[in-house]
């Protein structure tokens, strides 16, 4: 999902998905009817910020907008922006370049700025862009409407206050980019850690937990709709905590994975971010005690040297990562678990870096994003360290990673072959329509002939018989009793 690194797409883009990101929405909201005000919307960056669009869709509807997937027949466009690395700020630039010409063919289409770039450029993006109308950081949409009023008679707006409660746990997403089967929920907001390369505890404010109630009810409310997998995200969800503010008890992120579960076994929960230092026994037991929760964690590693894990402050050391590895392999043998890696952090040599490929090698990952380092303004490695790894060996250091990475996963796949998965039905494979794709709960993608009667959100059983470093191939087979 973080894949806005034009060195990864470049060598490997299988490795990570480049598909989603700019993604607009589905057919079905194409519809247009006279009168009606429209807005587009546009998202870059990670899953929550997906998820957010979803938020702003609904909170858009209330007032009266409808989506549209033409830009050039909307009232208003919003493009939903990441800073994580300076990529992906160029990216959003670039977009903004391109709304500027639609602007200037219809004089009065609005243009907003919404999430981490608005956050934390706030009003220096209307000097800076002058076809922007208004700026609204991620804890600021529900003031939309009355800011899109405003800019209607031709007053700029901002709003990016950042709230200590604001969780949206009252709006229904409208889910844009649906296939009907997963869908994210959003179970927290922002981030306390503050590792010292990240912006977002600067883009998206104090961590908050949403109450435990509105996402089982979201979760009841998809899988009546014919849902049948949900995403639990959080910067750091297994820091989720929430009290009922009723009975004053507690739910942590092991008994809210629980209460998820309950909706229905055939209802598949996921989950991510998980930080090596909160992610507890307790998660992992209720992992491995319920079938529908799936057998994958992303847990990011960022760096294997316990040096440079100390500079970027992640608060766990490479023996400390090691055994979490290890604890999981051993409560859930048949457990995949993907990172998320920096390489060239500040001062990070050589052999420091050779400690990044050993974990890589140690942790046998099943999938990792992979980044080298960016420097971003405001942080506190930009405040303190010297970004002094030059490109190219951040370059070369990175490649490195991802060859490795790469040869790992083609390997895991390889051992999949003859083994017999339980698969959720997603849709259409990309290259034919008489193939289905969908997920074990690896998280494994896999490609197989479809068979008559069958339909997305159906759970099947796949005999593997091939394998990329991406894909799995099958064919179905009776489910083994
Ligand atoms: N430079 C490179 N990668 C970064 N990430 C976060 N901040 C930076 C940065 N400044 C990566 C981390 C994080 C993921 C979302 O993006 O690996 O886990
Ligand atoms: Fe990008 Fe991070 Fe903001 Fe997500 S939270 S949009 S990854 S900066």
């Amino acid at each position: 999902m973080y894949n806005d690194n034009p060195t990864i797409a470049g060598l490997d883009n299988k490795v990570v998905d480049e598909s989603k990101q700019g993604q607009v929405f589905g057919a079905e909201f194409a519809v247009k009817k006279p009168g009606d005000k429209h807005f587009y919307i546009e998202s870059y960056g990670c899953q929550m910020n997906f998820s957010d669009s979803e938020i702003v869709a609904s909170i858009l509807g209330e007032a009266g907008y409808g989506p549209t997937r033409d830009m050039e027949a909307a009232d208003l466009i919003l493009i939903n922006t990441c800073s994580i690395r300076e990529k992906a700020e160029d990216t959003v630039r670039k977009r903004l370049r391109v709304f500027d010409k639609v602007k200037q063919r219809k004089p009065g289409t609005m243009v907003g700025v919404l999430g981490c770039m608005a956050e934390r450029l706030k009003a220096k993006f209307l000097d800076e862009e002058k076809l922007v109308d208004i700026v609204v950081g991620p804890d600021a949409y529900r003031d939309l409407p009355g800011l899109v009023a405003g800019a209607e008679e031709g007053e700029k707006g901002v709003n990016v206050f950042l709230s200590r409660e604001e969780t949206y746990a009252d709006i229904s997403p409208v889910r844009l980019q649906s296939n009907g089967v997963t869908a994210f929920i959003s179970i927290m907001r922002g981030c306390d850690n503050m590792c010292s390369f990240c912006v977002v505890p600067y883009t998206r404010g104090r961590e908050r937990s949403r109450s435990a109630f509105s996402i089982v009810a979201e979760a009841t409310d998809l899988f009546d709709k014919g849902f049948r997998e949900v995403t639990l995200l959080g910067q750091n969800v297994d820091s989720y905590k929430w009290t009922n503010p009723e009975t004053e008890d507690t739910v942590n992120f092991a008994e809210l994975l629980a209460m998820t579960a309950a909706v229905d076994p055939d209802l598949r929960i996921r989950f991510s971010t998980s930080h090596p230092k909160d992610i507890t026994d307790d998660v992992l037991y209720a992992m491995r005690d319920h079938e529908n929760v799936c057998k994958y964690i992303h847990l990011p590693v960022q760096s294997g040297n316990s040096r440079i894990l100390d500079l970027m402050n992640r608060t766990y050391d490479r023996e400390w990562y090691k055994a979490k590895i290890d604890r999981i392999y051993e409560i859930m043998p048949d457990c995949a678990i993907s990172s998320d890696i920096i390489t060239g952090f500040c001062t990070e040599t050589e052999e420091e870096h050779q400690d990044t490929v050993s974990m890589v090698d140690y942790a046998q990952y099943s999938m990792s994003y992979m980044f080298f380092y960016s420097e971003r303004p405001g942080t506190p490695a930009a405040r303190k360290l010297e970004d002094d790894v030059p490109l190219e060996v951040k370059k070369r250091r990175l490649t490195e990673i991802i060859e490795l990475q790469t040869s790992i996963a083609r390997k895991l796949n390889a051992e999949q072959v003859g083994k017999t998965f339980k698969v959720l039905i997603e849709g259409d494979s990309k290259k034919s329509d008489q193939e289905w794709k969908g997920r074990t709960t690896q998280n494994r993608m896999v490609i197989f002939p479809k068979l008559e009667g069958q339909k997305p959100g159906d759970y099947v059983t796949v005999n593997i018989h091939d394998s990329t470093s991406a894909t799995l191939f099958g064919t179905q087979v009776e489910p083994q009793k």
